[in-house]
């Protein structure tokens, strides 16, 4: 019974976490696309020329710190997914937190992620000075600017959303095809991280070149320790089914029998009444 309640709490709370995801993904690009259409207006115009003035900053240049921070954020969240997944596969995280949690936390991560990259490139449409159409975006190497590095993020974006729809799917597909398609979650990371190294502007700064080394090193170490459980858990003989202890039948107790003592009743039997209180 509270099995079933817990698995329908769990259902609950997935259901919670994956609506905060995709609604918090729908408000970046609905915010974007708003943002976009208030600033052909005239109060959209004047807004900007204030917030120019007051910043020192143009459109130009709004929309590319906008690209900029977004792919920061998602490379960083997509990151922390890659991390806390191997931390799951290898059962670090068991030790101190809730398998259930470890796995809804992992999916709302690659959904966030997700939303900051779907501003990342929303943001590229509107961009004054360099602004890109649909099928740049969507088909990789045709981009206007470094199409090889672009084309890779393009690719590891279509491999991010591949892994994510494998968490709707998962009761739909064997567990092995599940695992097949969840471990392009490798190569979209590496994708992803390539992209940001060699196509942002920011990369030549030591802060973002140390944030790369350290992020990467991380995983690294993260796959050696998840590789090092695997081989170990290969390396143990399969479990056989535990064989069943030959234990005694117990035999009927005698009430009658005073060498069978019985816990808790042997005074009732024995007559003994429990001490009076004192008055
Ligand atoms: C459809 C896929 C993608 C397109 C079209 C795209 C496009 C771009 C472009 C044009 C830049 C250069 C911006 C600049 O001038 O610095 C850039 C940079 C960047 N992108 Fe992407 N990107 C895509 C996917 C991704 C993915 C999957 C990630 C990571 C999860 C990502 C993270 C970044 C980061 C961190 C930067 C560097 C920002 C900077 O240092 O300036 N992008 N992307």
């Amino acid at each position: 019974m509270s099995q079933v309640k817990s698995s329908k709490e769990n259902k609950r709370t997935v259901a919670v976490w994956t609506i905060a995801g995709v609604g918090a993904a729908l408000l970046a690009l609905m915010g974007t696309l708003l943002l976009g259409a208030v600033a052909q207006t005239p109060l959209g115009q004047g807004l900007g020329q204030a917030l120019n003035a007051l910043f020192g900053t143009d459109g130009t240049h709004a929309t590319w710190f906008v690209t900029r921070s977004a792919g920061i954020i998602a490379y960083l969240l997509l990151w922390f997914s890659t991390a806390w997944g191997l931390g799951v596969s290898s059962k670090i995280l068991d030790q101190v937190l809730h398998r259930a949690f470890t796995f809804d936390f992992h999916e709302f991560i690659s959904l966030l992620s997700i939303g900051f990259l779907i501003l990342h490139i929303v943001v590229l449409t509107g961009d004054q000075f360099m602004p890109y159409n649909v099928a740049q975006i969507l088909i990789p190497f045709i981009s206007p600017y470094r199409p090889v590095w672009v084309g890779v993020g393009v690719i590891a974006f279509w491999l991010i959303l591949l892994v994510s729809i494998t968490f709707y799917i998962r009761s739909r597909i064997t567990m092995k095809t599940f695992r097949v398609i969840h471990y392009l979650s490798f190569i979209s990371y590496i994708a992803a991280a390539a992209h940001s190294v060699f196509s942002g502007t920011d990369t030549p700064l030591p802060m973002t070149q140390l944030m790369y080394a350290g992020t990467f090193l991380v995983i690294v170490f993260l796959t050696a320790y998840w590789l090092l459980t695997m081989r170990k858990a290969k390396a143990l003989p399969p479990q056989q089914p535990a064989k069943r202890p030959v234990t005694p039948q117990p035999q009927p107790r005698n009430p009658y029998r005073p060498s069978q003592p019985t816990v808790g009743t042997a005074q009732a039997g024995s007559g003994a009444k429990s001490p009076k209180r004192d008055k």
